[in-house]
């Protein structure tokens, strides 16, 4: 039978799922150690500081494994690396009562970080400045990029560590990454990567050297990592925020970013 084709429905957005995220951003920051435990990845990364590369990520529960022994399980293997064990708990862990069972457990609740998420079409009309174009991509590996990193760290304490360590992040993503600096009056000023990967962008590692705080410059550095996504096809950006950075709060919002869900650590007390 000929006729009218049928019409395509439309592209369906990306939708915000804890659970695809936790695996999206678990890609762009990958530990150098991964346990896969019955759908849990139990993560341990000793030259990084980073929570999430410390953590377990309990993205799924099989059942192959019963919950108490995947429990003594990882007791056990933070134990062996000299780590307290910590869990990453997002509205998409499995089992759905982990949270509960650690904390009967005696796990102290660590807050953590708020992941925001809007269309990159919003963020690149929200975020457009002139100041955008002077941004500069660096390759995958490039030094340089880290030393800008270090350049706008003026920080002290474990920020600090943070630029060593994400000259080793960027030599481990898999996906498609781009780093991305900007400089004001000469100098470094802000500075954050983007990973492409099923449709999404995350925005990572960003940060404003405090002496340029309110010159538009993180505003210009998410442009250019939005609109570096937007040519490789991503539609849906994320951010991940510690939940007290209150500045970035106020920019997410400028930037149109809607908070998806907010995940919190268990540690040992
Ligand atoms: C959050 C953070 C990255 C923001 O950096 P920033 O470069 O100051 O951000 P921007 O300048 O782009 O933010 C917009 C501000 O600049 C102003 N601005 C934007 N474009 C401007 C321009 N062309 N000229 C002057 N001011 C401008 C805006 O009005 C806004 O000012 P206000 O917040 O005082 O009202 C920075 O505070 C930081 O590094 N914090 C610590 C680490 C952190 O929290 N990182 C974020 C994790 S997601």
């Amino acid at each position: 039978m000929t006729g009218v084709p049928a019409e395509r429905p439309p592209p369906t957005e990306p939708t915000a799922d804890p659970g695809l995220l936790e695996e999206l951003a678990a890609n762009a920051v990958p530990a150098s150690t991964v346990w896969l435990l019955d759908g849990w990845l139990v993560r341990h990364t000793p030259e990084w500081p980073f929570e999430r590369a410390n953590s377990v990520v309990p993205l799924a529960h099989h059942g192959r494994t019963p919950i108490d022994d995947k429990l003594a399980v990882v007791e056990e293997c933070y134990r062996h690396a000299g780590r307290p064990v910590r869990y990453q708990i997002s509205p998409a862990s499995q089992p759905a009562d982990l949270d509960d069972r650690l904390e009967v457990a005696g796990y102290e609740r660590v807050p953590g970080i708020e992941v925001r998420t809007g269309p990159v079409a919003r963020v690149l009309e929200t975020t457009a400045t002139g100041l955008a174009r002077t941004a500069r991509f660096h390759a995958t590996t490039d030094d340089r990029w880290v030393a800008a990193w270090r350049g706008c760290d003026d920080a002290e304490g474990p920020v600090r560590a943070f630029g060593e360590s994400y000259a080793g992040v960027l030599r481990r993503i898999g996906p498609p990454l781009a780093a991305i600096s900007l400089e004001l009056d000469g100098r470094p000023a802000s500075v954050a990567f983007g990973v492409v990967e099923r449709g999404w962008v995350g925005v990572l590692g960003l940060l404003t050297r405090a002496d340029a705080y309110g010159h538009g410059a993180a505003t210009a550095v998410v442009h250019a990592v939005a609109a570096w996504a937007h040519r490789l096809g991503a539609t849906r950006l994320y951010l991940q925020m510690p939940v007290e950075a209150t500045r970035a709060r106020t920019l997410a919002d400028r930037w149109g970013l809607e908070p998806a869900y907010v995940l919190h650590y268990r540690v040992t007390s």
